[in-house]
């Protein structure tokens, strides 16, 4: 017995070493929170060069860095410098892991069990992101895998901003071979309650700080969205994309219709809208491609989702000081937030998102880097 399992455990670690073998991960300081607990930063390499800093506060992807057609390397992903921008409770969750549930709940309330769970309303009379203290205000325990994965645990209590049941939610984060940051969501729980996780990168294939995402070329693999009211909750319709300025289904310049005369647009101030992915079974499936053609770069999204927010930074203003002290102006960046729809727990006809004990969330979102020369 104990052979087989040497055996496997020996398997193991050569089936990682093959597939991980030239991911570095070091740690440093990123500073401390107000209570004094320390706030480390992971700096994950691939043999590439590829590189992501995450740090624990918010599980955030502080940095990510990608070689443009001429090899040129760029930070492509908003966000500050040192912990004490992203302690601004006004930052819009730059790169931060979302949870208990990612988008909206409308009225801040939802049914479950027959029991109604009152949440903070922190977005008009609706919640956002898991409330005041959502996942992406809260400091995350890590642990480096021994295949090169960055592991993220974080436990939310019973009641927590309102939701029921002890959450215990596992991200890991890993670089691969292939220039994919591949991340992986798990959360158990010990009673009823909704669960839905996301991470909240804003990205500019231009390097964060150059500009706007308005000439970013986007297909998304969606045929249908789902329109909003003015408090951007789902109206409960299932929207063909045909015909209207929401038809990303071949690559379209993301700013070719964004002013146009549209109800949905002008209720976004743009794109903040939930496509539905046009999938043909369970599983990874690809839901984005985005060219940036005078750098090259491409950025392609698979998930096992069933939908994707595709939100074009209209909140942004410009008033927080970013990396380098540049700030990020109004749709500077864009956000491709894999997940299952807005306001889920008061739409029956929407995929489930509720977790019973004994269930295991399980999704996974890959973000695959390359050029187009
Ligand atoms: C999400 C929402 C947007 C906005 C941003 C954060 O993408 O859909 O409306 O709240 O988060 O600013």
């Amino acid at each position: 017995m104990i052979e087989v399992s040497s055996v496997a455990a020996a398997l193991l670690l050569i089936g990682a070493a093959t597939i991980h073998a030239a991911t570095k991960v070091s740690q440093a300081d990123f500073g401390k929170m107000p209570d004094g607990t320390p706030i480390p930063i992971f700096t994950l390499t691939n043999e590439h060069g590829l590189e992501a800093r995450i740090c624990t506060y918010g599980g955030a992807i502080v940095s990510l860095k990608t070689p443009d057609k001429n090899g040129k390397m760029a930070d492509i992903v908003q966000g500050f410098d040192s912990l004490e921008g992203y302690l601004n409770p006004k930052q819009p969750y730059f790169g931060a892991l979302i949870g208990r549930y990612g988008n909206r709940i409308g009225h801040a309330r939802f049914t479950l069990d027959g029991k109604v769970y009152h949440l903070p309303a922190n977005d008009g009379p609706n919640t956002l992101h898991g409330g005041n203290k959502g996942f992406d205000k809260v400091v995350w325990t890590a642990r480096q895998l021994l295949d090169g994965g960055l592991e993220l645990t974080y436990v939310s209590k019973d009641g927590e901003e309102g939701f029921p049941g002890t959450l215990k939610a596992v991200v890991v984060y890993h670089l691969t071979a292939n220039n994919e940051l591949k991340v992986d969501y798990t959360a158990t729980t010990d009673k009823d309650t909704v669960v839905n996780l996301t991470n909240h990168s804003y990205w500019n294939l231009k390097g964060a700080g150059n500009g706007t995402i308005l000439d970013h070329l986007l297909t998304l693999h969606a045929s249908r969205f789902t329109p909003v009211d003015s408090g951007l909750i789902p109206t409960g319709e299932l929207r063909p994309v045909t015909g209207t300025p929401f038809d990303f289904t071949k690559p379209t310049a993301v700013g070719a219709r964004i002013e146009q005369n549209d109800e949905q647009l002008k209720l976004g101030h743009g794109y903040d809208h939930n496509f539905v992915i046009d999938r043909s079974g369970a599983g990874l499936a690809l839901c984005a491609r985005v060219e940036e053609p005078t750098t090259g770069r491409v950025m392609e999204v698979e998930t096992t989702e069933p939908a994707v927010q595709f939100y074009t930074g209209n909140f942004l203003d410009g008033s927080f000081p970013g990396k380098g002290g540049h700030p990020y102006p109004f749709r500077a960046a864009l956000c491709l937030e894999t997940q299952h729809y807005p306001d889920s727990p008061n739409h029956p006809s929407f995929p489930s998102t509720e977790l019973k004990p004994g269930q295991t969330y399980k999704t996974t979102t890959v973000y695959r880097f390359s050029v187009k020369k």
